[in-house]
């Protein structure tokens, strides 16, 4: 009989989100007239930019002429014209040294953060992540054979947790001993926080000194409003030798349903192999992308080149500008009503301590069944998430305006 990868079965029941569409449903089953406003899952709502679908109507075109038509990519790395421009401009204008053939254009953050565990050891790395995180990357090792089984606190054995709270100021602590791998996203998903080139430099240090790899998410980067904020691990000294930067269009240009991202992986990146010796991680991963990866359509990435156009940047900026007007109001009327509000000034999250002790899951059931309102529980996000909640800004200016005057009418509840 065929064997099955038995981590899945260590897997904790149901992800986040389901719970939450389950205790939904629940609830509009018994009140179907409940005028629910969702404030959970953080897809974007806003479309496109017009240079955006302009561009992909003529890469729809181009695939209609024999003398334009494109097939495969002539890489399975992404077209250089894009690639060029994400070096120029995410990076070297930024005084980040990464060159167009460190990058791989992919369909999706979600996708590369839990593929680049193909490249490393399995059950071989000590693995740190902090907490709360973004539960995709610890999914992944479980599901990759990199942890034990889940602890009644609700961590994984073998995984290294960094608590990021409002005592620590949400900067996590470097991890105790020595660790082989680290996770870090900022800005920060569920809390909001954003790292100092300080924070971040610890890190790299760190890293430099332990031999160790850094996975640097930065999926939500467009969203830094403060200029003294990196955009990127590269714009650290020392970076290039211990660190792979995740960066997507889903969030910076509204691509989560288009499909869109890339990673760098500079060529200066070294791992052990099994007999000691060093191994160049692009190489690797180069292997491994045009193996079992056969490149984004032609059709979206002429559609992400256009996000790096003088209109397609100046609209792409006006809906960032947007949904981060959006946390504003969240920070503003929810610090007005007696809540603990972190996150939000760089990130379109906001993560509220949750009032009167409440559990994050109690705090949920107030919101939902008292305010129509759906937010999402810090714990979903790991233990340290406890008694915080996090709301996205990614809403209608109606839905996120009607949501604070509920809460701001009945704020008597929320103290009870
Ligand atoms: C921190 C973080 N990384 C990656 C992703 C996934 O991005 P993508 O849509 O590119 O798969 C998300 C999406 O919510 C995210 O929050």
């Amino acid at each position: 009989m065929v064997q099955i990868n038995s981590n899945y079965l260590k897997l904790k029941a149901g992800y986040l989100f389901p719970e939450i569409g389950r205790r939904v449903a629940a609830f509009k089953a018994e009140h179907p007239e409940a005028p629910i406003i969702r404030m959970g899952i953080g897809d974007v709502t806003e479309p496109l930019a017009p240079a955006v679908t302009q561009a992909m109507h003529r890469a729809v075109d181009d695939m209609a002429r024999r003398e334009t038509f494109q097939g495969y990519g002539p890489t399975e790395q992404g077209y250089l014209w894009l690639r060029e421009k994400i070096a120029a401009q995410d990076f070297l204008a930024r005084r980040a040294e990464v060159r167009a053939d460190e990058i791989f254009v992919s369909d999706g953050s979600k996708c590369d953060t839990a593929n680049i565990l193909d490249i490393l050891a399995q059950g071989a790395n000590v693995i740190a992540v902090t907490d709360p995180v973004y539960p995709v990357y610890v999914d992944t090792n479980v599901m990759h054979g990199n942890t034990g089984p889940m602890s009644e606190r609700g961590e994984y054995e073998g995984l290294v947790y960094l608590p990021t709270t409002a005592e620590n100021g949400f900067v996590p602590p470097l991890p105790e001993g020595k660790v082989d791998l680290i996770y870090l996203c900022y800005p920060n998903n569920p809390t909001g926080a954003v790292a100092t080139a300080a924070t971040l430099k610890k890190f790299v240090d760190y890293a430099r000194e332990n031999d160790a790899l850094i996975l640097f998410d930065a999926a939500y980067e467009a969203y830094i409003t403060n200029p003294a904020i990196p955009h990127s691990i590269y714009e650290i000294e020392g970076a290039r030798e211990v660190a792979i930067e995740f960066r997507s269009f889903s969030k910076t240009a509204g691509f989560t349903g288009v499909r869109c991202a890339f990673i760098v992986i500079p060529k200066t990146l070294t791992g052990k192999a099994a007999d000691g010796s060093r191994v160049d991680l692009h190489r690797l991963w180069s292997r491994r992308h045009s193996t079992k990866f056969n490149g984004v359509s032609y059709i979206t990435q002429r559609g992400a080149e256009a996000v790096y156009s003088e209109e397609g940047r100046q609209q792409v900026r006006q809906t960032i500008d947007f949904y981060m007007e959006n946390a504003a109001i969240l920070r503003r009327t929810l610090t007005e009503i007696g809540f603990q509000v972190y996150g939000g000034g760089d990130a379109p999250y906001v993560w509220v301590k949750t009032p009167r002790g409440l559990s994050s899951w109690e705090f949920f059931d107030l919101l939902l069944g008292r305010f129509n309102v759906v937010g999402t529980p810090g714990s979903g996000f790991g233990a340290a998430g406890e008694g915080y909640f996090r709301l996205s800004a990614f809403n209608s200016r109606a839905n996120v305006e009607e949501a604070m005057a509920r809460l701001t009418r009945d704020a008597a509840a929320l103290a009870e």
